[in-house]
């Protein structure tokens, strides 16, 4: 029998880094490797990184520091970094952690395998302009919701982000290529596919992104489409109208805000004032009334005064977000921003996020608490009690429902959902008419 050896794979970082690690599982296992959840048994450690904030860099560094002493004691094993931080840093790595075998970035996930071949130290992180024609096998998750790249890159350098600089150009991987994946999909029983793009809405891979969505929906057996993430200034009527006539694409978006100052927004470079977002906002709700929007906010952006904070407030007051994710600003490497004069306090910057997280908390609670009596479609993601028939599920409008029923459910079927109770972060109801 073939002697198979064992990969352990740590991710962090967002829905693009956790398909990157579904490709990297499916291109070691065509040369020998099986996975496993323990660290110790592990032939090959890899950590697929995440360099968006400061946090997640540090909390990946003291992991890596305690590899040092694994290493030593079975020097046999290999260990690699992959992902943004490999990108970013490179043979930097490698001079603070000689222990580390090789780097490979994000656009170079196809020669992970041969990384694997040397018997020295190696970095693998050129720019790759032939990323968008990757077709690499992927070893999934989940057996009923799939994540699809559509395209990789950013070209839009808002003035705080380093993924221009660590994923490289915007490419558009040809539709004929995506639907083949999806086709496939939906011929093994997935119900539900996310697209993948840093700015899914600028896609062009030989038709606009609205008009690839309307070739998805054709797809038989798929169920729901999702795409993450759209940038407000691409987001045009041709793409709400779709959204509005085809029933297979969720009624959610996610478009990041930023800021509600629009002299912030003009300095994060992100090429649309308030009101522009605004209206694009309002658009979407009149074309589709129960549409989610959910949103990112950045706290304390360099020279951010008081006055533009409660312009964000006043933002989130107005618009409404079914839900968001705030974070602090963070320095980043290569950056504008980080160059910048005016940077905030870290205690007023957790100040504000503080104020913001609260205020969105609230809001989030009574809108879900408005969905109670009502009833939902919900595509079972999980069992989360055998023994009590105990499941849970998201709405088209991506809302987590915990749900129980009478009888046993399969994982992926979509069934009404009577709401009882809505809850800031997730809602639960009981099952009908089955
Ligand atoms: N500091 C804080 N938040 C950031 N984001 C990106 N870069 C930074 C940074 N330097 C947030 C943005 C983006 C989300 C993916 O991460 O809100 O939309
Ligand atoms: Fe970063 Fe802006 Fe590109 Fe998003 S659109 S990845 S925030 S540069």
């Amino acid at each position: 029998m073939e002697n198979r050896k064992l990969a352990y794979i740590n991710t962090w970082g967002c829905q693009m880094n956790a398909h990157d690690t579904e490709k990297m599982k499916g291109l070691l296992s065509l040369v020998g490797y099986d996975f496993t959840d323990k660290q110790e048994e592990a032939d090959l450690i890899l950590f697929n990184t995440c360099s968006i904030r400061q946090k997640a860099e540090q909390k990946f560094y003291s992991t890596l520091g305690m590899m040092k002493a694994l290493k030593q004691k079975k020097p046999h094993i290999k260990i690699g970094v992959t992902g943004c931080i490999a990108q970013q840093e490179g043979d930097n790595i490698h001079k603070a952690f000689p222990f580390v075998d090789f780097t490979v970035g994000p656009q170079n996930i196809s020669m992970l395998t041969d990384a694997l071949e040397y018997d020295s130290y190696v970095s693998l992180i050129t720019e790759n302009k032939q990323l968008h024609t990757n077709n690499l096998p992927a070893i999934r998750s989940d057996q009923r919701r799939a994540w699809v790249n559509i395209m990789y890159g950013c070209n839009n350098f808002c003035t705080y982000c380093v993924v221009p600089y660590v994923r490289g150009r915007e490419s558009s991987r040809p539709y004929g290529s995506i639907l083949a994946e999806i086709g496939q999909l939906a011929e093994a029983n997935y119900q539900e596919v996310t697209l993948l793009g840093q700015n899914v809405n600028s896609y062009n891979g030989g038709c606009p992104f609205h008009t690839l969505l309307e070739e998805i929906q054709k797809i038989d057996r798929l169920k729901r489409i999702r795409f993450v993430t759209s940038h407000p200034k691409d987001l045009n009527d041709e793409l709400i109208n779709t959204m509005a006539t085809h029933n297979k694409i969720c009624k959610h978006i996610h478009l990041p805000l930023q800021s509600g100052s629009s002299r912030v927004l003009k300095l994060m470079n992100r090429k649309y004032t308030f009101d522009e977002y605004i209206d694009k906002v309002n658009r979407l709700r009149l074309k589709i009334p129960d549409m989610a929007i959910t949103s990112d906010i950045i706290a304390g952006f360099p020279t951010e005064t008081t006055a533009d904070h409660k312009e964000t407030v006043r933002a989130l007051t107005e618009i409404r977000f079914d839900g968001i994710f705030a974070f602090k600003y963070s320095n980043r490497p290569f950056t504008k921003a980080s160059q910048m004069e005016g940077q905030v306090d870290e205690l007023v910057k957790s100040e504000r996020l503080k104020e913001i997280l609260e205020l969105q908390d609230n809001i989030s609670e009574e809108i879900n608490k408005r969905m109670e009596g009502g009833t939902y479609a919900v595509l079972i993601e999980e069992c989360t009690d055998t023994t009590q028939n105990l499941y849970s599920g998201r709405t088209q409008t991506n809302k987590i429902i915990n749900f129980n029923s009478p009888r046993q459910l399969a994982v992926g079927d979509i069934v009404d959902v009577k709401i009882l109770n809505g809850y800031r972060h997730s809602l639960d109801g009981c099952i009908v008419n089955t």
